[in-house]
């Protein structure tokens, strides 16, 4: 371990992550609004077991003893995601003060245990009073989604200096408008690219909305895969161009470029109805980072029945984890390298990294060595991106706690910390303790 602490330098920042709604429970306290996720996971067949977020890591109330949980492992950088229907429980219109309290009172925790915050202001949880009136198909949502920022700026703004407009816009506009999996269920693909605009238009309009009001940096989180053929057929090649227009380049491109891909008319007709004049200037405004969220790469083949015209291809002789998720650690030095070659150089801070597996608890610990092996295997990756050039600034493992893994309900733990969901107790894994002493060693490596 000392070896790789002296691959990252000295500022290089360490942390956690987690999501409001797959940690806090406390669903209707203090005025919150309800979110498409409470709907939807309250909706039979939709989660697995008929899971949902009402009480998950019933982390509202343990808020003050998760923290010093965090502080006591040596962690010093939490990124979380705010609530918006705490904070406007339509989503519009009246501001509820007590929900912004909880996040008042959740950073003051942070920074009296030394642990900076990182915020991200849409982990998925829109208001259901916003999708009353068409969610993010409603050009009007992007303009709310700026009034909720500048909300959250002006309350938290003094002590936050880092910000995410967004978490995985394609996740919401894929999974959640086209193949129905996550909230809202939808399955209709001729709203994709209006949703995708949208959510990027809102991007840039808080972006706008930060710059006017804070002196700190803001980005936007996207999930991103390198994309390998299946074989070098002409076919397979052609799939993996398609494959990477609709998983990346979508949602790089308007960001970086103001532009989207041509190759995204191949998979979704050509649309612009929705594009107004202007838009895509707000969506490329410059930003101080990109939050990457890695977990595997993609090697495809070409399948017309899909929707991408791709399906993913699985190795025999590959690890997987407990998603059946390749494990590929080269596949993160690969894109970073990549998005550095063709977007760069905007620094770039790896918001996700983790694994789940079926962890056990013996005699009150958690021997979760896979989960170590994956997490040192892309922290060498992520030392050899660096080696080659990428300015890399930072690491948030997903996740500090076992949580709502979406519409896998409890089924999937993530966390280097495990939750007996029926106690409540939390038990650090091994592999919690072992992030623990690789962060004593940075620190004492570093900083002596
Ligand atoms: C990402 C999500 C995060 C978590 C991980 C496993 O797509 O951002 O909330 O579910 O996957």
């Amino acid at each position: 371990m000392t070896s790789l602490v002296k691959r990252f330098p000295a500022n290089f920042v360490w942390g956690v992550a987690t999501a409001a709604y797959q940690i806090e429970g406390a669903v209707t306290e203090d005025g919150r609004g309800a979110s498409i996720w409470d709907i939807f996971s309250h909706t039979p067949g939709k989660i697995l077991h008929g899971d949902t977020g009402d009480i998950a890591c019933d982390h509202y109330h343990r808020m003050p003893e998760d923290i010093h949980l965090m502080s006591q492992l040596g962690i010093a950088h939490y990124r979380f995601s705010i609530s918006w229907p705490r904070v406007f429980p339509m989503g519009y219109g009246q501001k509820n003060s007590r929900g912004l309290d909880f996040y008042d009172q959740l950073i003051d925790q942070l920074l009296q245990e030394n642990i900076e915050p990182l915020v991200t202001l849409y982990h998925w949880d829109l208001p259901q009073g916003l999708q009353d009136k068409g969610g993010w198909m409603n050009r009007d949502t992007a303009f709310y989604f700026r009034d909720y920022a500048e909300a959250v700026f002006d309350k938290l703004g003094d002590r936050v200096h880092a910000w995410i407009t967004h978490n995985e816009p394609w996740v919401t506009t894929v999974a959640g408008h086209v193949q129905g999996r996550h909230a809202p269920g939808l399955k209709q693909a001729h709203v994709a690219r209006k949703v995708a605009h949208h959510l990027l238009l809102s991007h840039g309009l808080a972006v706008e909305a930060y710059r006017g009001m804070g002196k700190g940096r803001i980005g936007i989180t996207l999930n991103l895969h390198p994309v390998y053929p299946a074989s070098s057929q002409e076919e397979d090649l052609r799939a993996q161009r398609l494959h990477d227009a609709f998983h990346n380049t979508w949602f790089l491109d308007p960001v970086f470029k103001g532009t989207y891909p041509q190759e995204l008319d191949e998979i979704l007709p050509p649309d612009d109805k929705f594009i107004v004049e202007g838009d895509l200037n707000l969506i490329r405004q410059p930003l101080d980072f990109l939050g990457v969220n890695y977990y595997a790469p993609h090697r495809v083949r070409w399948n017309t029945e899909e929707i991408s015209h791709t399906s993913l291809v699985i190795l025999p002789e590959e690890p997987i984890t407990a998603m059946g998720w390749p494990v590929d650690a080269k596949g993160l030095t690969d894109l970073l390298t990549r998005i550095h070659h063709d977007y760069g150089p905007i620094p770039i801070v790896i918001t996700e990294n983790g694994a789940a597996y079926d962890d056990v608890v013996q005699d009150g610990q958690v021997h979760d060595t896979s989960r170590q092996h994956y997490l040192e295997m892309h922290w060498n990756a992520l030392a050899a991106s660096l080696d080659q050039g990428v300015p890399v600034e930072g690491y948030y493992l997903w996740s500090f706690l076992d949580n709502f893994e979406w519409a896998l309900g409890y089924s999937k733990r993530f966390g280097i910390v495990y939750v007996d969901y029926p106690t409540q107790q939390r038990i650090v894994k091994d592999s919690g303790l072992a992030y623990s002493r690789f962060l004593r060693d940075f620190q004492e490596y570093h900083h002596r």
